[in-house]
């Protein structure tokens, strides 16, 4: 995600050093150039043609630096709102890492440790029990890894899209154990302004997220290509599939905002799946939009 820099010093001195100087060599220009226009014109249409120059030249420079003055604010108030944005991502990050992760982390493995106990292992129902639970908090587990990679994935400003989703690629390709390909036909930047690349992410995070929790593949990939004015994002797998056009009780939130994000930056989300057919997710993102 790139931050919109607000302008650098060297810039700022140059503006400064125009909007001192170029008045006074504008107005020493005009008062070289009367003598020639009194004598070209007579006295009051000279006066009048000096005049409206002035009138004009100066309404124009004044209203060129309003609106830089106007940009220049715009872009340094963008800049502070999206470093603090990071810094709390990346508080929160430590947070889930110190307290969540580690709880989960913990209790799985005491399960485990629990679940080998002779008295357990005696008692089939309360081991099948133990089992599930800790099934749960190392599904749990990954889970909050995943976020705390997606959220400390976004504290590198200078990193590009393409850089954010094949870093997480390969950490999701690693974890999971699925073979996953990333292929892009876009060599330029994808044109995305940063609110869609920040949503665009979350989606291609969560789409992976599911392929490793519900599809039992055994490969998965992410397409990135561009047409019509969009730019497409599609993850695919080759896993069980499902009716997603009825969804199940005790289905979570995911795909809705999944949906939800895509469509706050104009986007629309399509989801291909039928049981035993794998399962594609379509995210279209209009290029260009303007940051929320
Ligand atoms: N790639 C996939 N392969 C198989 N099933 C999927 C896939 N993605 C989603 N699903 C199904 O859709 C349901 C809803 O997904 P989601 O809204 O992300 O909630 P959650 O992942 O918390 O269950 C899942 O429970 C699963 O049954
Ligand atoms: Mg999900």
């Amino acid at each position: 995600m790139t931050l919109d820099a607000p302008p650098r010093a060297a810039t700022l001195r140059r503006l400064r050093l125009l909007g001192l100087f170029a008045p006074v060599v504008f107005v020493a220009v005009l008062l070289g150039l009367r003598p020639l226009v009194v004598a070209t014109f007579d006295l009051r249409t000279a006066h009048l043609l000096l005049g409206a120059t002035l009138f004009l030249s100066a309404s124009a420079f004044g209203w060129a630096m309003y609106s830089l003055l106007g940009r220049t604010h715009d872009a340094v108030v963008q800049a502070e709102r999206q470093t603090a944005a990071l810094l709390e991502r990346d508080r929160i990050a430590r947070e889930l890492h110190d307290s969540l992760a580690q709880v989960l982390s913990v209790a799985h493995l005491r399960l485990r440790t629990l679940e080998g106990r002779p008295c357990i292992r005696g008692d089939e129902r309360v081991r099948a029990e133990i089992d599930d639970l800790a099934t749960l908090c190392r599904e749990a587990h990954r889970d909050v890894r995943e976020a705390i990679v997606g959220l400390k994935d976004a504290h590198h400003p200078e990193r590009t899209l393409l850089d954010h989703l094949e870093s997480f690629v390969d950490v999701f390709e690693r974890t999971s154990g699925i073979p996953t390909t990333l292929t892009t036909d876009v060599e330029h930047d994808l044109g995305l302004s940063d609110a869609a690349q920040v949503q665009v992410v979350r989606v291609v995070q969560e789409a992976l997220t599911n392929v490793r929790k519900h599809a039992a593949a055994r490969r998965a990939g992410v397409r990135i290509s561009a047409r019509d004015g969009h730019t497409e994002f599609v993850v695919e797998d080759d896993g069980t599939g499902f009716d997603a056009h009825h969804p199940r009780p005790g289905d979570g939130f995911g795909l809705t905002t999944m949906r939800e994000r895509t469509e706050s930056v104009g986007g629309t989300l399509r989801i291909d799946s039928a049981p035993g057919r794998g399962t594609r997710v379509v995210a279209r993102v209009p290029v260009g939009v303007l940051s929320a």
